[in-house]
């Protein structure tokens, strides 16, 4: 399994933060945004990885991450997405040489979750894994993609941003895929924010029975909006403290 991150996008949610730097590259407690997502990859024994990243401040990240090593990465790689506001799922499509037929791990560069994922990951067949969290608060749901299940709890479909979530269960920003994702991709039109949306590419394997979900456990939060930013910053922040006090 091959590991990508997305990290691109401009950040518009936080401005005036993201007006010298990419969000990606911003803090969370004592390290860049990115360094957890690169872990949690790590973690699950993904040790080749894509950084997909875009807009003015791309140029940073090599001078965060240099050649990976640092952080036990073996192989990385850099892709650039032309239209930093594509969407995610058109940044992924730039993964589809990188992946060279292989099964891929994709994460959100804005997520960070203190989550195990090396069983889902080594138990995975083909389709699509997606990891799901529940979120109690509605307002905050309504910011995600939200699951919709039949009576049975089967899984019908993701909405993405719904008015009306159906379920308490959000997509985060973490994904298995077997290589027919880039087909799936390609098959997508813009929404109506004009990007090509990750959820319609779920609903693609979703609707031909390929598509898994998990229970995202521990913590996880996105870090795109000024709330979730300082969220996240706290937890880290909190668990570093309990660890040096325990
Ligand atoms: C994206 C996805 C959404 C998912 C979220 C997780 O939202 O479109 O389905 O729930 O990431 O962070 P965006 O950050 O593009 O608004």
């Amino acid at each position: 399994m091959k590991g990508v991150i997305l990290a691109g996008g401009l950040g518009t949610r936080l401005y005036p933060l993201t007006y010298a730097t990419n969000k990606h590259l911003l803090p969370i407690f004592d390290k860049p945004m990115i360094f957890y997502p690169i872990s949690t990859l790590i973690q699950a024994g993904i040790k080749e990885i894509l950084v997909v990243v875009s807009g003015p401040y791309a140029g940073h990240f090599i001078r965060v991450l240099k050649n990976g090593k640092e952080l036990g990465v073996d192989h990385l790689e850099f892709a650039y997405q032309e239209k930093p506001d594509g969407g995610i799922a058109d940044a992924l499509l730039l993964a589809e040489e990188f992946a060279d037929g292989r099964d891929i791990c994709v994460i959100l560069g804005d997520n960070t979750t203190d989550a195990k994922i090396k069983d889902s990951i080594d138990g995975f067949q083909d389709g699509a894994l997606l990891f799901f969290k529940k979120i109690e608060d509605p307002e905050s749901l309504r910011r995600f993609g939200v699951a919709v299940f039949d009576k049975d709890n089967k899984l019908l479909k993701i909405e993405e941003k719904p008015k009306n979530p159906q379920s308490q269960f959000a997509a985060t920003g973490l994904y298995v895929y077997d290589n027919k994702v880039f087909d799936y991709i390609r098959k997508c039109s813009p929404s109506w924010r004009q990007e090509i949306e990750i959820t319609d590419v779920n609903n693609h394997y979703i609707a031909r029975g390929k598509a898994n979900w998990t229970n995202l456990s521990g913590f996880w939060s996105d870090s795109g909006t000024f709330e979730t930013l300082y969220l996240a910053n706290s937890y880290w922040a909190k668990k570093h403290e309990d660890r040096q006090n325990s």
